[in-house]
């Protein structure tokens, strides 16, 4: 039997793979997602939580936007909170005015959910439980995509490949780190995230640098926190049951009127900290985007932003290759991504060692207490915070 045939082959139904197969589809180009795992489960995952201006536009134009703008928060600030004396001070950001521009609160699981119906309603094809175990002919004129789900193994024969698959995919088998030119820093730190049933602290994200670690305020809604404390790396949830959780995240982030409520933890994770960039992102037909091209610490709220600017660019040049025959444009594709990858990750790295506690170090806490003063003031530092938080200009998509 002859496989099925399809000019882009997308692996994974991530943000990064589902934004993607729009941009295609709405110029015209076909394309088949496959995602290993289960459409429940996809449906299901937490993570992000904060969509960049120009990401939120971005959605908007591409026919996404409708249930975000009606349900989204949008932010005009943000707190940031650190030890003065003996006790705490809250610094607002104000983003409206150091930059113009403001975030959407509106749920990773949210945005992935929309972007699924959207596809499904066109009857598009998105087939999940389906594995990618294998790719042949990189270098030729056609890839061949080895799939498994329940049925057996399939075949896919496709133009050219988005490798959207995440950290832990299979490019990142097939591919070792000497090929990929790998840079990387680990911090020894992780993340524990609750998504709580109680309303959150403050109308605005409370970032908080605490002699105990870093802790943070979000929100998904009015009505559920979204709460993180900075723990030791390789630290499980088992080590932390609910009254340590809850002691730590009074002491590192309350202020008198204003305290961390209480409430049902409706999720938890442990997700670690990591800045990761993969220098090479396209292998012949492969393109590789999002995580599965590089990792950021969550602390600035970037990785699913950047996934989405990723895509942005792979989207105007398999454009340009599939619909005007011109394949150099996916000659640039690397380097026009890299510009903005070394941006976010160096606003990733700088958030996350301002706002953490990684080691004992006197010295480094005074610069740091010293930088969220500058912060505060509002001058240079505050407007260059402010606009790469709320999101740098992104290319145009087709
Ligand atoms: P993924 O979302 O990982 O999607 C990849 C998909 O590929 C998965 O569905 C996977 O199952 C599938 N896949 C893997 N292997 C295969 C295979 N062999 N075959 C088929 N399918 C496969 N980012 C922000 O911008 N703002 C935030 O506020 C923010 N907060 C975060 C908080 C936390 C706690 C965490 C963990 C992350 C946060 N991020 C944030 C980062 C964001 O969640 C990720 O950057 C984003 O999910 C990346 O999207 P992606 O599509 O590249 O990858
Ligand atoms: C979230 O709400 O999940 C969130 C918010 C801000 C971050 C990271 C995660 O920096």
């Amino acid at each position: 039997m002859n496989p099925i045939q399809t000019e882009v082959a997308i692996i994974g139904a991530g943000p990064a793979g589902l934004v993607l197969a729009r941009m295609l589809q709405l110029q015209g180009i076909d394309a088949v997602v496959l995602e290993r795992r289960s459409r429940d489960y996809v449906l299901s995952r937490v993570r992000a939580g904060i969509i960049e201006q120009p990401v939120a536009d971005l959605l908007v134009e591409l026919g996404v936007g409708q249930r975000m703008l009606a349900d989204r928060l949008v932010h005009d600030g943000v707190q940031l909170q650190h030890r003065a004396g003996d006790g705490m001070v809250r610094n607002r950001i104000d983003f409206a005015a150091l930059a113009g521009k403001t975030v959407t609160v509106y749920g990773q699981r949210e945005l992935v959910r929309d972007l699924i119906g959207l596809r499904e309603a066109d009857s598009l094809p998105l087939r999940f439980d389906a594995e990618v175990v294998g790719l042949d002919g990189l270098s030729g004129d056609r890839v061949a995509v080895r799939y498994r789900d329940e049925a057996g193994e399939h075949t896919l024969s496709a133009r050219y490949v988005a490798g959207v698959d995440g950290a832990h995919g299979i490019t990142a088998q097939l591919l070792d780190a000497g090929q990929r030119q790998t840079l990387q820093r680990s911090y020894p730190a992780a993340w524990l995230g609750v998504l709580v049933q109680a309303a959150p602290p403050s109308h605005e994200l409370i970032y908080s640098r605490h002699p105990e670690g870093f802790a943070l305020a979000s929100m998904r809604t009015p009505e559920v926190s979204r709460l993180y404390l900075q723990v030791p790396a390789g630290d499980t949830l088992d080590d932390w049951n609910a009254d340590r959780i809850w002691d730590n995240l009074h002491r590192r982030l309350d202020l008198p009127d204003s305290p961390v409520n209480e409430g049902r933890f409706l999720e938890s994770s442990i997700t670690p900290l990591r800045s990761v960039v993969h220098r090479r992102m396209r292998y012949g037909r492969l393109l590789l985007g999002g995580d599965a091209a590089h990792l950021v610490p969550p602390t600035g709220a970037k990785g699913l932003n950047l996934a989405v600017a990723d895509m942005a660019q792979l989207s105007r040049r398999l454009g340009r290759a599939l619909r005007h025959g011109d394949a150099s444009a996916l000659e640039g594709y690397q380097d026009s991504c890299l510009r903005r990858v070394w941006q976010v990750t160096h606003f990733s790295w700088w958030t996350t060692d301002l706002l953490h506690r990684l080691e004992s170090d006197e010295f480094g806490d005074e610069l740091r207490t010293e930088q969220l003063r500058t912060l505060a003031d509002g001058g240079t530092l505050a407007r260059w915070f402010a606009d790469s938080y709320t999101g740098l200009p992104l290319s145009p998509w087709s």
